[in-house]
């Protein structure tokens, strides 16, 4: 039942894993109320039978076909739009509700969790992704960071880096606008299983990768450019990434290890590990979800929370940066409630803060 004081809420994303964890936290959120989830392959099915665990808090809610999520953007004044579809689909979707809405007058936010926007052009896209972007004359419309890289986004919608891409920046960003390390980073990044999505190929089929480890896509993963454009935005500086991901046996969560030579000269000697985390700290010192500790992270300090962990070390010459997130919250869904928080002026917080399952 919507209540005036709350903003409606659209998922766009279906029976996606990023959608069930967007439903998940929306159903607790203190001003966004969910008012209808767009599935292309399930309309008028019970959102409840896809996502089981989300039966206590959807109800009888069924899914929804673009044409009615269009006429209901049509009817809303505001709304909180989350896209949740995958890349080269986002983008058209995106396009057509915000077509509508801006026929109707409604006040729209968009935040993106794809890839579609997070290029500065339509060519940078395509160069990566083999395929003509969706909507070209709206990627000038969202901006990709972080939002504790960036206080205030600067255009009227944002598109998520994603989840490695979170875990790496925030480990990586400090280094560079502190200017503590040489511009070339090697990144180890590892994700549970939840990162390819809801649909099972050979590649993340449980028996094969449970009780397993393993490189895939080394120096050459997709992700690998949005994760240096979003670098150079946030610190000022271009830096070549090399990054080599790993496929963890487990669900939920990623870490990342971004190692870089440390800068140093008579005037300036590198620092040491206490001086790493106390440059860190000070860094996100305004940052709510990141905490700095000496202690190496673990994935489950943070599984399915918004929270992120970061830790660092040194011999004297190298910086070892370890971090921590959920792929699917903070690296999806969390970090997308998180900029629509402030897009729509609330607290940066809300909904957000509930900790880490420490089992999963
Ligand atoms: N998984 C992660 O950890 C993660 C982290 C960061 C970013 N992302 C990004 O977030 C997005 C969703 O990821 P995911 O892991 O949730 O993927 P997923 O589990 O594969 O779900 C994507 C969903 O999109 C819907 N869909 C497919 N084709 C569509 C179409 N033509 N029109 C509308 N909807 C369509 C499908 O639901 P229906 O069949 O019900 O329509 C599908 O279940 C992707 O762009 C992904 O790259 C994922």
């Amino acid at each position: 039942m919507s209540t005036p004081e709350r903003i409606p809420a659209i998922v766009l994303g279906g029976t996606g894993y990023v959608s069930g964890e967007l439903l998940r936290l929306l159903a607790a959120h203190p001003h966004f109320e969910l008012a209808g989830i767009l599935s292309d392959s399930q309309p008028g099915e019970p959102v409840a039978k896809a996502f089981r665990h989300l039966a206590p808090v959807v109800g009888d809610l069924a899914f929804e076909a673009q044409a009615g999520i269009e006429a209901l953007v049509a009817r809303l004044s505001r709304v909180a739009i989350f896209g949740a579809a995958p890349h080269g689909v986002s983008a058209a979707l995106i396009d057509a509700l915000l077509t509508r809405a801006e026929a109707a007058g409604t006040d729209a936010h968009v935040v993106d969790i794809s890839a579609d926007f997070r290029y500065a052009s339509a060519a940078a896209y395509e160069a990566v992704y083999k395929h003509p972007h969706g909507a070209p004359a709206r990627i000038a419309q969202f901006t990709c960071a972080l939002p504790e890289h960036l206080a205030r986004a600067p255009t009227r919608h944002v598109a998520h880096p994603g989840c490695f891409s979170t875990a790496t920046l925030l480990a990586s960003v400090p280094l560079l606008a502190l200017d503590l390390v040489e511009p070339t980073l090697f990144v180890a990044g590892v994700t549970g299983s939840t990162g390819s999505g809801r649909k099972p190929v050979e590649g993340t089929h449980h028996p094969q990768r449970h009780s397993d480890f393993y490189a895939y896509n080394a120096l050459a993963h997709r992700h690998t450019p949005e994760i240096a454009a979003c670098a150079a935005a946030a610190s000022g500086i271009t830096a070549d990434f090399a990054f080599v991901p790993h496929s963890g046996p487990f669900a939920r969560g990623i870490h990342v290890t971004v190692q870089a030579t440390l800068k140093s000269s008579p005037a300036r000697p590198a620092p040491d590990a206490p001086a790493l985390l106390g440059a860190l700290r000070e860094f996100y010192r305004d940052a709510p979800f990141v905490a700095v500790a000496a202690e190496t992270p673990h994935v489950k300090d943070v599984a399915a929370s918004n929270y992120a962990r970061l830790s660092a070390t040194t011999n004297g010459r190298t910086v070892a940066v370890t971090s921590v997130v959920d792929n699917l919250n903070k690296g999806a869904a969390g970090g997308a409630v998180q900029w629509m928080n402030r897009l729509f002026e609330l607290p940066e917080t809300a909904g957000l803060t509930a900790p880490a399952a420490g089992w999963t």
